[in-house]
């Protein structure tokens, strides 16, 4: 099949190294078919899912049962992260094939308490003997339960993120490779040791843009006021992975009282969208938005990169030059809404995933490219 691609702007397929693509018991809110959909119609081509499933991922049995969910539903490249728990089987998990260990704790929102210092310690020695990757969610939470935005923001502050970050990466043995995850302030950038990743919604939305109480903008990290949202982009350059923390809850879910209502907002199809607008722009460089979307996280990851020389993997999109605006009714996540409706974005008219066009225009091709990078692979 010959593509064309007179016109548009072609980049290499994003790897979104931070998604929860739901499935299992929580199929209501996302599966691995609406999720990667939603991926691919957002030039997303391979997605890395959290290990924060009901029940979390903790054994290899429980790693290659969710390898072949994804197998059997995805339409595009995956990964599976390993849980990070004292009682996990960390060593079995590597060889089941997790991508990396993580989002690591030290948040007490997706695993229970959070863990202690030399809890910590511990297992950072257990994944570096292993050579894996760790990528964690730091933060600090005090007070009840938060009724507003702002109180959400106040309750996981970004000093207590910025803490929390240097104080993991004090921990960690000397030579690992650690990640930190949707870091929400330029000092955590500025504290971070190892590989900084970075969300959409930390740069594009702030609770200024909502009404106080409003649930669909509840995430963790908590969405800042608007000048730490600007202070942010001061560390575009250190920045090395812009990644989507995609964690869809059905509008029911969030139609709750703000104190219960659950945090975490969609946001793999928008992503590389909202930045393809950023550079039509002139905010940010085309160069800046590859290497942040596409091939940083596959280096950090070690998994074939997408590109232009002879060799690499066929994952493409194709951008229009027109910038639209986000319409949470024109999405493929099965949640149904968007924090981003109405913000400028370019989308992407075709995405080549394997060298097979898989989304064309609006609609998924039939065909299922979907390939399995897992670290350590072994065949189901
Ligand atoms: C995450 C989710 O829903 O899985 N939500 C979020 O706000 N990022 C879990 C979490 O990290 O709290």
């Amino acid at each position: 099949e010959t593509i064309d691609c007179t016109g548009y702007t072609c980049l290499p397929g994003a790897v979104d190294m931070h998604v929860h693509m739901r499935g299992g018991v929580q199929a209501g809110k996302e599966d691995w078919r609406t999720g990667t959909t939603s991926a691919v119609a957002g030039g997303v081509t391979v997605v890395v899912d959290q290990p924060n499933t009901v029940p979390p991922i903790t054994t290899p049995e429980l790693l290659r049962a969710r390898v072949r969910e994804a197998e059997e539903r995805a339409v595009c490249g995956f990964a599976v992260n390993a849980a990070v728990v004292p009682d996990a089987d960390l060593a079995g998990m590597c060889r089941a094939g997790a991508m990396a260990f993580g989002e690591t704790f030290a948040a007490p929102s997706s695993y229970g308490e959070g863990l202690d210092a030399e809890t910590l310690r511990g297992l950072f020695d257990r994944i570096h003997a292993l050579e894996g990757l760790v990528t964690i969610h730091a933060e600090e939470v005090s007070g009840p339960a938060p009724a507003t935005l702002a109180d959400h923001d106040r309750a996981r502050s970004g000093a207590g993120e910025a803490r929390a970050v240097q104080k993991i990466a004090g921990l960690a043995p000397a030579g690992m490779q650690l990640h930190f995850c949707h870091l929400s302030t330029a000092a955590s950038v500025r504290a971070a040791r190892g590989t900084v990743e970075v969300t959409p919604h930390h740069l594009f939305l702030s609770h200024d843009n909502f009404d106080p109480d409003d649930t669909r903008a509840r995430v963790n990290p908590p969405l800042r006021d608007e000048k730490t949202r600007r202070d942010l982009w001061s560390c575009w350059d250190r920045i090395d992975v812009v990644a989507s923390d995609h964690a869809p809850h059905t509008v029911p879910e969030k139609s709750v009282p703000f104190e219960t209502a659950p945090s975490g907002i969609p946001g793999v199809e928008t992503m590389v969208p909202l930045l393809m607008a950023a550079v039509q722009s002139g905010r940010i460089t085309l160069a800046s938005v590859i290497e942040k979307t596409s091939w940083k996280p596959a280096a950090i990851l070690g998994i074939p990169h997408a590109g232009f020389e002879p060799g690499d993997r066929a994952d493409y999109a194709l951008y229009p030059d027109e910038i639209t605006r986000i319409d949470a009714s024109r999405l493929h996540t099965k949640c149904g809404w968007s924090p981003f409706e109405g913000l400028e974005a370019v989308f992407p008219e075709e995405v080549i995933v394997g060298g097979t066009r898989a989304y064309a225009h609006g609609d998924l091709r039939e065909e299922r490219p979907v390939w399995y990078p897992g670290r350590g692979y072994l065949p189901l």
